[in-house]
C-alpha cells in the first residue's frame, strides 16, 4: 500500500522533524562546550576513550554525542571513533578569534529552557515571561544570578559586538567630534576600538554597575585608555546624566517602545543642541538568511524583556518621538549580522 504522505511531500516531513528537533541541536553544541571537548585538543585527531576521559564522562555516550555533532557539521570522524577539529568545532574553543561560544552558553542558558515553552504565552499577552517565572525583570534577574549569568551574557554580547567593531568605526564620521559615550555599552568593547582609532577622543561608559565593574581593563583605572575614560553606572530609563558630543546606543533599543523614549528623553536632557545620537542595531529589513536568526532573537527579546527588532521606520519614529532630528540610517559593510547606523541629532 502507498504511503498516505505521497513521496514529493516525504521533504516536507523531513523538514518538520528537523524542525521538531531543533532544541536538540542547540543542546549538543551547549554540551560539547560545557565538557570542554573543543579545547580539550588541537591540531591531531583523539578518539572517544580520550575524550571521554578528559571529559570525565563514559565513551558509550559520549560517542553517541559526537556522532550527533559530527552529522550536523561540528568536528569530522575521520574514522570510527577518532575525531579531528573543523572549521566550526575550533570557532568553538575558548581561544577562537571571537569567542563566539559564549553566544551558545548564552542562547542557550539555563533561564532560555525555562522561558522557550511560554512562548505562548508572551504571544498572547505580548509580554516578557521573565518576570512571571523569577519575579523580577531581567537585567535584575541577571544581576541576582551573579557572574554565572552576568558573566556569559557579557561575554557574549563584547564576542558579538568584537566581530563587528573594526567596521562599525570605520563608519564614523569624529570631524569635530571631542567625546563619545556608549550608552548601555556593556564592557566597553566598542569604545576601546573606538578610542583606540581616535587618539583625541575621549570617552564615557555607561551601564549598570555591576557591568561597568567589569569593563574592558583598558578603560579601567592602570588601563591604557583610562586617562581618556569616564566610567558612569546608572539606570539609563531613570537618566543619563552624560554630557558629550556624540552618543552610541548599539544593541539596547530593541526594549519595549515605552523603554526606549525614556532612553532618549532622558539623553536629549543631558545633552546640548547639536550632539548627536547614533543607535547601532540589527534590522528586521534583513535578507532571508539573516532572518532565520534575527527572527528568532526578536522572540528571545520578547520573553526576556519585552522587546522587539525593529526595521527603519521604526527607528525613525523613537528619534522623532523623542524630539530628534532624524538624519538618516545607513548599512555597515563587513558586519554579521548586518549592523545599521541610524543618525538623528539634538535640535
Ligand atoms: C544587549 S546588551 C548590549 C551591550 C552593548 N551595547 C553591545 O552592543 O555589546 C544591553 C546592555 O544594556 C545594559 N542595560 C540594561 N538595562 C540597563 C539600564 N536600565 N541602564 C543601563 N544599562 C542597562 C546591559 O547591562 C547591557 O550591557
Amino acid at each position: 500500500m502507498a504511503s498516505i504522505v505521497p513521496a514529493e511531500k516525504i521533504d516536507v516531513i523531513r523538514r518538520i522533524e528537523q524542525l521538531a528537533v531543533g532544541a536538540g541541536l542547540a543542546a549538543i553544541v551547549q554540551t560539547a562546550i560545557k565538557l570542554g571537548i573543543p579545547d580539550s585538543f588541537d591540531d591531531g585527531s583523539v578518539t572517544v576513550d580520550e575524550l571521554a576521559k578528559s571529559a570525565q564522562a563514559e565513551p558509550g555516550t559520549l560517542g553517541r554525542l559526537m556522532r550527533a555533532l559530527t552529522v550536523h557539521g561540528v568536528f569530522d570522524e575521520v574514522e570510527p571513533g577518532r575525531y579531528t577539529h573543523n572549521d566550526l568545532s575550533r570557532y568553538l574553543r575558548e581561544d577562537a578569534p571571537i569567542p563566539i561560544k559564549y553566544l551558545v552558553l548564552w542562547m542557550g542558558a539555563a533561564w532560555t529552557w525555562e522561558a522557550w515553552p511560554r512562548l505562548t504565552d508572551a504571544i498572547r499577552t505580548g509580554k516578557a515571561v521573565i518576570p512571571d517565572i523569577y519575579g523580577k525583570d531581567f537585567y535584575s534577574y541577571l544581576g541576582a544570578e551573579g557572574a554565572a549569568g552576568m558573566g556569559d551574557f557579557m561575554k557574549a554580547m563584547t564576542a558579538i559586538t568584537a566581530l563587528s567593531a573594526a567596521p562599525i568605526v570605520d563608519g564614523f564620521d569624529l570631524t569635530g567630534v571631542g567625546s563619545v559615550a556608549d550608552i548601555a555599552g556593556g564592557q566597553g568593547r566598542l569604545l576601546v576600538e573606538l578610542m583606540e582609532r581616535f587618539p583625541h577622543v575621549s570617552g564615557t561608559l555607561f551601564d549598570l554597575e555591576t557591568v561597568v565593574a567589569n569593563a574592558d581593563p583598558k578603560l579601567l583605572p592602570g588601563g591604557a585608555l583610562a586617562d581618556r575614560t569616564t566610567i558612569v553606572h546608572g539606570d539609563l530609563y531613570d537618566k543619563v546624566p552624560v554630557d558629550v558630543d556624540l552618543y552610541i546606543l548599539k544593541n539596547i533599543l530593541d526594549a519595549p517602545n515605552q523603554q526606549s523614549d525614556r532612553a532618549l528623553l532622558n539623553i536629549k536632557e543631558s545633552a546640548k543642541p547639536g550632539a548627536k545620537v547614533v543607535i547601532i542595531d540589527a534590522l528586521m529589513d534583513a535578507s532571508v538568511e539573516e532572518l532565520r536568526v534575527t527572527t528568532l532573537v526578536d522572540l528571545f527579546l520578547l520573553l526576556n524583556v519585552g522587546g522587539a527588532r525593529h526595521n527603519t521606520k521604526e527607528f525613525e519614529i523613537l528619534f522623532e518621538k523623542a524630539g530628534l532630528k532624524f538624519l538618516g540610517i545607513k548599512p555597515v559593510p563587513g558586519t554579521f549580522p548586518t549592523q545599521h547606523l541610524a543618525e538623528a541629532l539634538v535640535p
